[in-house]
């Protein structure tokens, strides 16, 4: 039999997806599907990107040089190489150019990149349907981060799709304001197990998530920030609230992460639409107009010279790195 080592190397770069509607909270562990619809874009500008080769011996992943949990890329290759009908083994090296496990969703864009480039170097073609699927045993977040534009991943579903493209918003931006750098004391995946099995306000918050992304998708589509932020804080507040109510509760918030919602407030107070929303970390999304990026930006810097603000927007879907 030829040797699988030595073939060409497969590149891809993906985007990390940010919700404007959470996913928090698995319908099936197993199978890894999620409890509640999120909605989401792809953050332009940052990337997740992702080499791989075949190789003779054990899958392996690198990511930024370390090597990553093995038993949580078990069952993903496994299905990889059922879907793909070979028996091949991948050798992958990741990088991404933002903080990773910070609440930035490097597991989106980390695990779709993998997806596309194992593919891509078996020599298979899938649908990105398909491909979304295959990335959400990984980490069902990273179903979205196969799509540009604003995506959908409905409560119970196999893969996400496309709701608008990526220039449905062109004004829309989002500054990303990191307030620290260190990874997340608990990972999403055990932090929304632990909100499912202990906490009271869990069933509540997954049942208030359906009537949230139907106003979400209509303040979308007119392009409303001012309709769709509220909605955008409530998805984000319930989830926290939820996870408030574990046992032992789980808090990822920083004093920092309260000084900038603290601060959205205020700007709206003074007319400018800032919208804040977080995830997984100490990290504030902020969605905003484009013509206000400038007074927000230094509004920041006035009150937390620190942190760190990077720039975003809609971004596209993933795009092979020729090399
Ligand atoms: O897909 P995961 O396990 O990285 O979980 C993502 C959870 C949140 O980022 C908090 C919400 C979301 O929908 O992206």
């Amino acid at each position: 039999m030829m040797s699988k080592t030595n073939q060409q190397v497969s590149t891809f770069r993906v985007h990390p997806s940010l919700a404007i509607i959470k996913y928090w909270g698995k319908q099936d562990s197993v199978n890894n599907l999620p409890a509640t619809p999120s909605l989401a874009f792809n953050l332009h500008g940052l990337y997740t990107e992702t080499s791989v080769t075949l190789t003779d011996a054990q899958d392996r992943v690198l990511v930024n040089d370390q090597l990553a949990d093995p038993p949580r890329y078990h069952q993903f290759f496994d299905n990889l190489r059922h879907v793909l009908g070979q028996d091949v083994h991948f050798d992958a090296i990741s990088t991404n150019n933002f903080p990773t496990s910070a609440g930035l969703a490097s597991s989106a864009s980390g695990f779709a990149a993998l997806t596309c480039a194992c593919v891509k170097a078996a020599g298979a073609f899938l649908s990105p349907e398909t491909l979304s699927g295959l990335a959400r045993l990984g980490s069902a977040s990273a179903a979205r981060s196969l799509f540009g534009g604003f995506t959908l991943l409905p409560a119970g579903a196999e893969h996400a799709e496309q709701i608008f493209p990526e220039d449905h918003w062109p004004d829309l931006r989002v500054l990303i304001v990191q307030v620290a750098k260190e990874k997340k004391s608990i990972s999403s995946r055990n932090a929304m197990e632990q909100t499912r099995l202990t906490s009271p306000y869990y069933t509540q918050w997954v049942a208030s998530s359906q009537n949230l992304v139907q106003d979400a998708i209509a303040a979308l589509e007119v392009r409303d920030l001012d309709r769709l932020g509220p909605i955008v804080r409530l998805s984000t507040m319930r989830m926290f609230g939820s996870m408030l109510g574990a046992e032992p509760p789980i808090v990822y918030w920083l004093p920092s992460s309260l000084v900038i919602l603290r601060m959205c407030e205020d700007l709206r107070q003074k007319g400018i639409s800032a919208w804040e929303t977080m995830d997984a970390g100490p990290q504030v999304k902020i969605l905003c107009e484009a013509s206000d990026v400038a007074t927000i930006e230094s509004t920041i810097q006035d009150i937390l010279p620190e942190a760190t603000v990077l720039h975003s927007q809609p971004g596209g879907p993933p795009e092979e790195v020729a090399l």
